[in-house]
């Protein structure tokens, strides 16, 4: 009886066993499908990454791409504005000059012939009331008319003062045209007295009194005994256009503040300019004022393309970046500034006499 118990108790046991066999058997068939798909997603996961990483390479790299493209954009930018600048301007003034040049040859080259011819019926007139002491009523009344004694002496006058001012139309022509000097897209060797004297000329509208400024601006000329120097004339003046034109901006500021502050002193605004020969195979041109100044920040960012302080519409921050370039890189110049606080600015040129390409 006990055996038999017994084999049953076996028998349930073995089946116990291979169920739980079964049963082991199945789960490590679902381990095993398990540990497959975790292997399959862990190789999927490892690919995207891998891809991520590849694809945020890329990006790097097209992003560097990118910054690269937009700093030749906007150097291009530059070059563009400063081509356009210069050769629109260029072309502008030089056909103004080149337009204006004959007539008023035609004028400046009369107005003596107008002048004697004048002169001469003057005479004739006079020569008959020295014959005829009594005109006829007509005359005499056309004499009073036209107030013959004050007409003898304004015409003198005003003779003269045609003469002055289509002389000084002469002149400004003749800078406009020593200001542009297109033809010159070579070093030449140049006077650069000349071109800093045409520039002058043309800003001379803006260093006279005004109601703004009262005083006028001072200019003080020290000029060395420089040789002819090698360069591009044209965009050397230009050079000279922005720094005397900034020059001047900064003592129409400072004259400015001196009428809207109580007890502030103003020494007269003055802007000194002074060339020297240095080291024999160099020029150095100082143009300096005594204006606002310019202080440390200022500085800093001086040269940078687009740089103003100046109100909008009234500075495109373009003028010392583009004579930067112009005397740097075109000239293998030097251009330095220096503005100790409270004492204006002072801009230093510095250019080979030669250029060692040419
Ligand atoms: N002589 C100076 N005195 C005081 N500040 C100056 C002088 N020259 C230049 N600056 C300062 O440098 C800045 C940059 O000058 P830059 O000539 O490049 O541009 P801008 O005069 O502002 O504009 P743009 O010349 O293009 O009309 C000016 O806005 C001004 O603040
Ligand atoms: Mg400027």
């Amino acid at each position: 009886m006990e055996s038999i118990d017994y084999e049953s108790r076996l028998k349930e046991l073995e089946k116990t066993v291979r169920i739980l066999k079964k049963k082991l058997e199945r789960s490590e068939a679902d381990r095993q499908q398990l540990e497959n798909a975790s292997e399959v997603r862990e190789a999927v996961l490892k690919n995207v990454i891998r891809e991520l990483e590849t694809s945020q390479t890329a990006l790097e790299i097209r992003t560097q791409e990118l910054e690269n493209t937009l700093i030749n954009l906007k150097a291009l930018q530059l070059k563009l504005v400063e081509s356009e600048k210069m050769s629109a301007l260029g072309v502008l003034v030089a056909g103004i000059a080149h337009e204006i040049n004959n007539p008023v040859s035609f004028i400046y080259g009369n107005l003596n012939y107008a002048s004697d011819y004048f002169q001469d019926l003057l005479d004739l007139v006079e020569l008959y009331q020295h014959y005829y002491t009594e005109p006829v009523d007509e005359i005499e009344q056309k004499i009073q008319a036209i107030e013959l004694g004050f007409l003898k002496v304004d015409s003198a006058k005003l003779f003269q003062s045609m003469m002055i001012g289509a002389e000084r139309i002469c002149e400004i022509v003749k800078s406009l045209r020593t200001f542009s000097r297109l033809d010159e897209a070579e070093f030449k060797s140049v006077d650069i007295h000349d071109g800093i004297d045409s520039t002058l000329v043309i800003l001379n509208n803006r260093l006279k009194p005004s109601p703004d400024n009262p005083y006028g601006i001072q200019i003080t000329r020290n000029y060395g005994n420089l040789p002819l120097i090698e360069c591009y004339a044209g965009q050397l003046n230009q050079v000279f256009m922005n720094i005397l034109a900034n020059a001047i901006d900064a003592l129409e500021e400072q004259v400015t503040k001196y009428k809207q502050t109580d007890n502030l002193d103003l020494t007269l605004p003055q802007i000194d300019i002074c060339t020297q020969v240095i080291d024999d195979d160099w020029v150095e041109i100082i143009i300096a004022d005594n204006g606002v100044g310019i202080d440390e920040q200022v500085k800093q960012k001086l040269f940078d393309p687009f740089f103003t302080t100046k109100e909008v519409g009234k500075g495109t921050g373009l003028g010392l970046s583009i004579s930067y370039r112009i005397l740097v890189e075109l000239h293998g110049g030097k251009l330095e500034c220096y503005s100790p606080p409270g004492s204006g600015a002072r801009f230093i040129i510095k250019i080979p006499i030669k250029q060692s390409k040419s």
